[in-house]
């Protein structure tokens, strides 16, 4: 696949993988069309990337009709959009017992149901070898139990990319999964809910940057690859699980263990 003068929808671009992957594409020469809720994020990418590049509609999209009105504006703007990246994403931290309803709700409308509708709405735009990229988590292969909900939006996720990817095989749109490990980004101050305890929040093995993560965007696209894992290391883990699913629960469990807990009355 090439990209230039391609269009390419990212949300979330504002910071993080998304900003990362707004650089990456405009390198590729495609003109972009950002989104996340803050105006002067998105500016900021806006005057780094180059203004003649980019559109930019600031959006909620935990909020249906803020996204109604994107999905409007971005068809009234643009006739086709080749490839979209869904990567606007939130983290929870929390054990279930201390996760509130709304918390909740609002971290999988924004890591789950606005994908499934962005990319709905926008798909009459995308054309023959277009692409759908969905910016999901290692998380979300391997359950991790003091993330449980996050990894189980990103469970769904995957799922979703992959039936979405033999649903779009015969109009010749390529649906990509892109799954992280641990990225340098302001992800961990951003998540809602509860303390991420200490003990995960020091364990920070194999750290990669939100440039990698474009670069194996853009190269999984190239390539035409079903799934990225970045780093690739964590295929090894993803594995492990499918292969061996008790070790990895075993030994998640034994972390888990050593968190303090909660009162469960
Ligand atoms: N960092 C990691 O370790 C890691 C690992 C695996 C997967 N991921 C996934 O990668 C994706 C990007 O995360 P990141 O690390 O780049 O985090 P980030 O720096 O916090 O970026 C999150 C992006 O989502 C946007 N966003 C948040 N709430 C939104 C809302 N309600 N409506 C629209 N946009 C919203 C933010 O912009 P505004 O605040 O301006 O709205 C921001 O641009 C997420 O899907 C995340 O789950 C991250």
């Amino acid at each position: 696949m090439q990209f230039q003068k391609k269009t390419v929808l990212i949300t979330g671009a504002s910071s993080g993988i998304g900003r990362a992957c707004a650089h990456a594409f405009a390198r590729e020469g495609a003109h972009l069309i950002l989104t996340a809720r803050s105006s002067d994020g998105l500016r900021t990418v806006v005057e780094e990337v180059g203004e003649a590049q980019c559109t930019l509609i600031p959006a909620d999209l935990t909020d249906s009709r803020s996204l109604l009105t994107f999905v409007n504006r971005v068809t009234t703007e643009v006739s086709k959009i080749d490839i979209v990246v869904n990567n606007a994403g939130v983290g929870l931290y929390a054990p279930l017992l201390a996760a509130k309803y709304e918390t909740v709700r609002t971290m999988i409308t924004l890591n789950f149901l606005a994908p499934v509708e962005l990319t709905r709405r926008l798909l009459p735009l995308i054309p023959r070898g277009g692409a759908v990229v969905n910016i999901s988590s290692i998380a979300g292969k391997v359950p991790l139990p003091w993330f449980t909900l996050y990894s189980a939006s990103k469970s769904a996720i995957n799922a979703f990319s992959d039936g979405l990817r033999m649903e779009l095989d015969r109009f010749g749109i390529h649906v990509l999964c892109v799954c992280p490990g641990y990225v340098n980004t302001s992800f961990r101050d951003n998540s809602l809910g509860y303390e991420i305890p200490d003990q995960v929040a020091t364990r920070k093995h194999f750290v990669v940057t939100s440039e990698q993560c474009a670069e194996a965007t853009i190269e999984g696209l190239r390539l035409a690859k079903k799934t990225v894992v970045v780093p690739k290391i964590g295929w090894i883990l993803a594995a492990l699980t499918r292969i061996l699913p008790g070790i990895v629960f075993w030994y998640m469990t034994k972390i888990n263990n050593s968190l303090p807990s909660i009162n469960r009355r």
